[in-house]
Parts: C-alpha cells; sequence; structure tokens
C-alpha cells in the first residue's frame, strides 16, 4: 500500500516534469522564431509582476550638445527612485559625417575621441543596457568599427544588446512581460505619435510587445495603447542642434521611471512612465530638472 502511494507521488512529479520540459521546448522553439541574426532577445525570470526600470536614449555623446550634466542628474534621480536598470534606445555616440556640416557640430572628432569622452563622462552605478543608432553605426560604415562592443568594454555596468534592435522578455508570475526596444530610421513627423504609429502599425500579429521604446526622433511620448502596444518615445540626453533648428524640430531632453504591471492570469497590464525632463536656459544658467509624470493604464490581452 505504502510503494503504491510512492508510485502515485514519483508518476505525479514525473508528469510535473514532462509538462515543464514541454513548455521550456516551446518557450525555446517561440524565442528561436523570434530571433534573427540582428535580433537580440534575453530572458529574464521575475519573482514579481512588477518590473521597474528607466529608459535614455540619444546621448549623442562627442556632439557639443550633448547634455552630460542633465544625464548625470537623470541617473542620480533613477538611484534614488530604487531602479537598478536602464536601458538605452541608441545613439550613443554622435558619430561621423552623417549629415552636411555635422563636423562643425563636434566637440570630439573620430570615434577614438568620442569613446574616450564617453567612457570618462557616463554616468555609472545602474546597469545600463543599450542598443545602437544610425549614428553609432556610422563608424560601422566608415571603418567596420563595432562601437557597441567597444562601449561595453570600456565602461563597467555597459552592456552592449544589439545593433537596431532586442528584445527583453520577464517571465512573472502573471505571464510574460515583453519589451523592446527599437532605433528606426527616417525623418521625424510633424505630428508627435505619427512615426509611432507607423512602426506599431508595421508590427506582424503574434510578435508584438507589451512595450515599445523608440529612440531616433529625440521625442518623449507616451502612447497608451495602439494595436495592444504600449508606445513609448524615450526622449534624448542632447539638446537642440542647428541642424534640428533648420529642420524646426525639437528636442526632447529626459529620460523615463517606467513601471509595469502585469495583471492575474494577464487579463491586464499597467504601465506608468514618469518622464524627467530637462530645459536649456537662454541665459547660460544649468538646466534645471523639471519631473512630468504620465500614468496610463492598458488592458487586455495582445
Ligand atoms: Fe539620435
Amino acid at each position: 500500500m505504502k510503494s503504491k502511494t510512492k508510485m502515485t507521488e514519483v508518476d505525479k512529479l514525473k508528469a510535473e516534469l514532462d509538462q515543464v520540459t514541454a513548455d521550456l521546448a516551446l518557450e525555446r522553439a517561440r524565442i528561436e522564431a523570434f530571433t534573427t541574426k540582428r535580433d537580440q532577445i534575453f530572458v529574464i525570470p521575475s519573482k514579481t509582476s512588477t518590473i521597474k526600470f528607466g529608459v535614455t536614449s540619444d546621448r549623442h555623446v562627442g556632439s557639443l550638445y550633448h547634455n552630460g550634466e542633465a544625464l548625470n542628474a537623470f541617473y542620480d534621480y533613477a538611484k534614488e527612485q530604487g531602479v537598478k536598470m536602464i536601458f538605452d534606445a541608441g545613439d550613443m555616440l554622435e558619430g561621423h559625417k552623417i549629415y552636411r556640416g555635422q563636423e562643425f557640430e563636434l566637440r570630439d572628432l573620430g570615434l577614438e575621441r568620442q569613446l574616450d569622452r564617453i567612457t570618462k563622462d557616463s554616468p555609472r552605478g545602474i546597469e545600463t543596457h543599450f542598443i545602437t543608432g544610425n549614428h553609432d553605426d556610422s563608424f560601422k560604415h566608415a571603418a567596420g568599427a563595432d562601437v557597441g562592443r567597444a562601449i561595453a568594454a570600456a565602461i563597467p555596468g555597459y552592456h552592449f544588446i544589439g545593433s537596431t534592435k532586442a528584445r527583453y522578455i520577464w517571465k512573472t508570475p502573471n505571464g510574460d512581460c515583453i519589451f523592446d526596444l527599437l532605433h528606426p530610421g527616417g525623418g521625424t513627423a510633424y505630428a508627435l505619435s505619427y512615426k509611432v504609429q507607423k512602426i506599431i502599425d508595421s508590427l506582424e500579429g503574434g510578435t508584438k510587445p507589451d512595450v515599445l521604446a523608440i529612440g531616433h526622433f529625440h521625442k518623449a511620448e507616451l502612447l497608451p495603447s495602439y494595436r495592444n502596444v504600449c508606445g513609448l518615445q524615450a526622449g534624448t540626453f542632447q539638446m537642440q542642434t542647428p541642424f534640428m533648428a533648420r529642420l524646426g524640430t525639437p528636442a526632447h531632453v529626459g529620460g523615463w521611471i517606467v513601471e509595469i504591471k502585469i495583471g492575474p492570469k494577464k487579463l491586464y497590464k499597467t504601465v506608468r512612465g514618469e518622464f524627467v525632463a530637462f530645459y536649456h536656459q537662454a541665459d547660460g544658467k544649468k538646466s534645471e530638472k523639471k519631473l512630468v509624470s504620465f500614468s496610463k493604464t492598458t488592458g487586455g490581452k495582445r
């Protein structure tokens, strides 16, 4: 009788193990299906269904208009808020020969000097995961230099996670929380949300993230639910350049503190975004940090 009970327990455990193995195989297949040479996917186990992190983008170190003071202040603020991870959506460096006259907007000319600058001036103390953008890639086009690897090798706590895009999947008790980082191409649009909508329109059904952080446009915006994706324009740490002034497009300087909550059985999710905005003052005084809070809730499954 006793051994029969033991057998039942063993069978039960075996069935559970089989189920876990099958789930893992499915998960692996799903991840491999999404993976291409350009796309990186990182899976993080999470004990809670609330994920908190910072988002920055478009630092453009090496530009005369890079605002290192604001970036350092943002990291300090994020540390105070208990942020342990920051994601950056690309254009870490200003790059080389992106547009006519760019050389006159540079503080540091060439890869070596821009790498020296980012190594010396970058804020530390929060693990920083970054993709590279079109400005970083200018060094690749000019001489095959892998800027992402070089930055990660030079700065402790900085991790290069892909060129142009990357995906993080948190495995929470309530289901997956999928976060994508993207550095698209193309010019800015007059309507703030237009490009974000077009990018989300282009996502294939079944591959959409819960939250998509977009760099490149140097704008800050939180679009709570478009095709059930929360779109976040990541802002910039480069003040408006003469190039941007000529195009008539502003720079939204600052970074985000983001908190995502996945509801039970993933029936809903909430996304709370706080944009930490910095304003440049024309009289030469230091930038003043100003906090702007947006709180959005989005419902439903993807
Ligand atoms: Fe940029």
